[in-house]
């Protein structure tokens, strides 16, 4: 599946666009906007989310609840339209232009976009590199999951540490992992660790900072042999990574013990391989190390995967910037603003990861339609059970 998204944060609406998703999927609006509600949710975040209730509009791909195979295309109003309708405008005002933003934030895409653009509004820059737009990748996402859900994959993100505040305790299941989620204010499973986040969060809003923090996604229910080890660009850790890196605000991830690999010998950090007798084969592992990934395979195990946030970059006590039309050395450019937004970078987590996992399918099941995969999958299983 292909995804292309459009739209500014202050703009009309958000448009998505998913090219190659199967037929026979049965797919509807309330599915999708069951997934974009939370994004908006968890403590932290600013003054838009009491103006937006993501509602998408389904456009073309699906008839009669069920897909085509033809691109899938979805619409979001973005209900803070009508207050930027003029600044906005795809027409050139009759008047004065509204006042251009000249003071880049540090930390955002404004002063390298605005010269590599060449645009002297940098309001022409942040309205696309706005998170906004991550409202339509959860759109994208709720197609995937849809398609994996056929196959018994749950994919459920949650946040492991906000700000230094953190917690590894998570329930192994994924239904007790949602339910412990969904009852924290910002998506951490541990009530202790998560009443500690609000508190940093809150200190840090009093302060004019901002936080970021280190989210969790796993995925469980996925069959072994996705993704593959012959060519680098069809490494399925690869793609992962590279799919969360292109979230907004993420400057790390790591896979299983990640990173904390590099600090212990081999026979601490590899997984035994033990007989079972559990299908869908013979083969299971007593420790997940490898985060469900072995040479850019799944391996049968739960994908584990963790992303680490950089602190919101628009901060109510700005840091020092140049004012791009007149050289003066100012303050940066300041508008309303999430303090933390590691809760909503989580459920965007689990779209992105649905994303690349549906696809991952598609490479090894097929993909023209829901009812071919299935026939794919079954006879690959069936074919697992005798290795
Ligand atoms: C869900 C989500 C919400 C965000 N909200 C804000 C926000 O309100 N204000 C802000 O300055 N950055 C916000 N960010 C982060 C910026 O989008 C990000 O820091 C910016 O694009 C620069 O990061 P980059 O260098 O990784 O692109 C958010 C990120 C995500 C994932």
């Amino acid at each position: 599946m292909r995804v292309l998204t459009a739209g500014e944060s202050h703009g009309r609406c958000l448009v998505t666009i998913i090219e190659g998703a199967p037929a026979g999927l049965f797919l509807t609006a309330t599915m999708i906007n069951e997934d974009l509600a939370p994004r908006q949710k968890g403590f932290g975040r600013g003054g838009r989310q009491s103006i937006e209730r993501d509602q998408v509009q389904i456009l073309s791909g699906v008839r009669h609840g069920e897909t085509l195979g033809s691109p899938i295309a979805l619409l979001i109003p973005n209900l803070d339209w009508p207050n930027w309708e003029e600044a906005m405008s795809v027409s050139a005002p009759a008047g004065r232009p509204s006042h251009p933003v000249t003071r880049p934030r540090p930390g955002h895409a404004d002063l390298p976009g605005a010269v590599k653009y060449g645009r002297t509004d940098i309001r022409d820059i942040l309205e696309r590199a706005s998170a906004r737009e991550t409202a339509a990748r959860c759109a994208a996402g709720a197609v995937a999951k849809a398609l994996l859900g056929q196959f018994g994959v749950d994919i459920v993100a949650y946040v492991e540490a906000i700000g230094g505040v953190g917690s590894d305790s998570a329930p192994g299941d994924p239904k007790a992992l949602r339910e412990a989620r969904q009852a924290s204010p910002v998506f951490c499973p541990d009530p202790t660790a998560s009443g500690l986040m609000v508190e940093a969060i809150s200190k840090a809003s009093d302060s004019g900072d901002t936080l970021g923090g280190v989210l969790v996604v796993r995925a469980h229910g996925l069959p072994p042999g996705l993704g593959s080890h012959v060519h680098w660009d069809r490494r399925l850790d690869g793609l992962l990574a590279g799919a969360l890196m292109a979230l907004n605000g993420i400057k790390g991830v790591d896979v299983g013990l990640g990173f904390r690999m590099a600090e212990l010998p081999g026979s601490q950090v590899h997984d035994p391989i033990e007989v079972s007798g559990h299908a869908p084969w013979r083969y299971s592992r007593p420790t997940n190390n490898a985060g469900g990934l072995e040479g850019g395979i799944t391996n049968g195990e739960p994908l584990v995967l963790r992303a680490a946030m950089k602190p919101i970059a628009t901060m109510r006590r700005p840091m020092a910037s140049v004012d791009m039309a007149t050289g003066q050395e100012v303050l940066a450019h300041h508008e309303r603003s999430d303090v933390c937004a590691v809760p909503s970078a989580a459920v965007v987590s689990e779209a992105i990861v649905a994303l690349v996992l549906a696809g991952a399918f598609q490479e090894k099941f097929g993909g023209d339609s829901l009812r071919e995969m299935k026939r794919a999958y079954d006879s690959f299983l069936q074919d697992l059970a005798s290795r």
